[in-house]
């Protein structure tokens, strides 16, 4: 089996099955899964076996898929209602990212369009199969969209992992990051190591160092030193949901990332397609997803900290507009203000 993460799909639908990349093993073993169950899937997006809003949006899609397979409904109503099941016990598995959400309400469109259960059955799977392809060409778009803001011989820092391993390939933030060195520039990436799951150092590091990226590691701690002494000329983050006012939502520590670049003047930017971007809430609506204690108070399976000690552990949070140069999406490049930018992306 191959070992190369960019010629392969972080989560894919093979013989009536999902196939995902076990995260949670990465970077010391590259394990795929298959599920048959629907339950399955919505516990791998809890657990991270699959993360990453784009990833996730997927997922949720092959769930109902999944479930159109696993129901014994003869007639339309009871399919539907079998599908709306299976879309609650999905969309309960992780609050922040709106991809979810948008992936299950993509697929309930189509299936309550059709008329009979044959009908529901194919083109659920058949869209959600879409689903997963256009993922991959929209990222390529966007980092090509994203691609000329980014010089020779940058070197730009990346906070989690927004690279192929959180969509179902490419990557958005890495994605804009792999099309300007195809477009011939020669970059340079830091990635922090991203407490408490450390999806830099498991993800993104091993991601990019296997793709033959010339990447460094640094500890969170290390953002400040980094850009202070002049290591950093650029930003660029993915982003979980992003609302109609540019308030983005990421990954913990990406609003200390930002601060620190707006300290230090450097540009931030933050890649996301359309489908992260939530025009009906407001930025106080969006749940953050706290997650448990076990995730600070060891690493792997070493406890770094003493028993019975409160922790909080929120798994994202908030940048607010002012901090963010550009967001870049497959149908352009939104500045401030972004009340205005964001809404223009829709139009055309
Ligand atoms: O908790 P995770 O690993 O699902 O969080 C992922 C992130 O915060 C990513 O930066 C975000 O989903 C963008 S992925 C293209």
């Amino acid at each position: 089996m191959s070992s190369d993460p960019s010629s392969l799909r972080t989560v894919d639908w093979k013989n009536n099955k999902v196939v995902m990349i076990d995260q949670t093993k990465l970077p010391n073993e590259l394990v795929f899964v298959e599920f048959d169950d629907y339950n399955q899937v919505a516990d791998a997006i809890r657990t991270l076996v699959v993360r990453g809003a784009p990833a996730i949006g997927v997922s949720g899609a092959f769930g109902l898929a999944l479930a159109v397979l696993q129901s014994n409904a003869t007639t339309k109503d009871e399919l539907i209602s079998d599908l709306e099941n299976a879309k609650k016990i999905l969309f309960e598995t992780r609050p922040t990212a709106v991809n979810l959400a948008w992936g299950l309400e993509k697929i309930m469109i189509v299936a309550k369009s059709r008329d009979s259960v044959e009908q529901i059955r194919e083109q659920v799977i058949s869209e959600a199969k879409k689903m997963a392809d256009e993922d991959i060409e929209i990222n390529k778009t966007m980092g090509k969209n994203g691609s000329i803001l980014f010089d020779d011989n940058d070197t730009i820092m990346t906070h989690c992992n927004a690279g192929a391993l959180a969509t179902v390939a490419y990557g958005t933030a890495l994605g804009v990051i792999r099309a300007t060195k195809e477009s011939g520039k020669n970059v340079k990436v830091i990635a922090t190591e991203t407490r408490p799951i450390q999806q830099g150092s498991r993800l993104t590091a091993f991601e990019l160092k296997h793709d033959g990226f010339d990447v460094s590691l640094i500890p969170d701690t290390a953002v400040g030193y980094s850009m202070a002494n002049g290591l950093v000329n650029k930003v660029i983050v993915g982003a979980d949901r992003i609302v109609k006012t540019g308030h983005v939502f990421n990954k913990i520590g990406t609003y200390q990332v930002a601060t620190m670049a707006k300290q230090h003047g450097i540009p931030f930017y933050v890649a996301a397609p359309l489908s992260t971007i939530d025009m009906e809430s407001n930025a106080e609506d969006v749940i953050i997803e706290m997650r448990k204690g076990s995730e600070v108070t060891g690493i792997g399976d070493k406890k770094t900290a003493p028993d019975k000690i409160n922790v909080i552990n929120p798994a994202f949070d908030m940048t607010p507009p002012e901090l963010i140069s550009g967001i870049i999406t497959e149908k352009g490049i939104a500045k401030p203000p972004y009340e205005e930018s964001i809404k223009k992306l829709f139009e055309n």
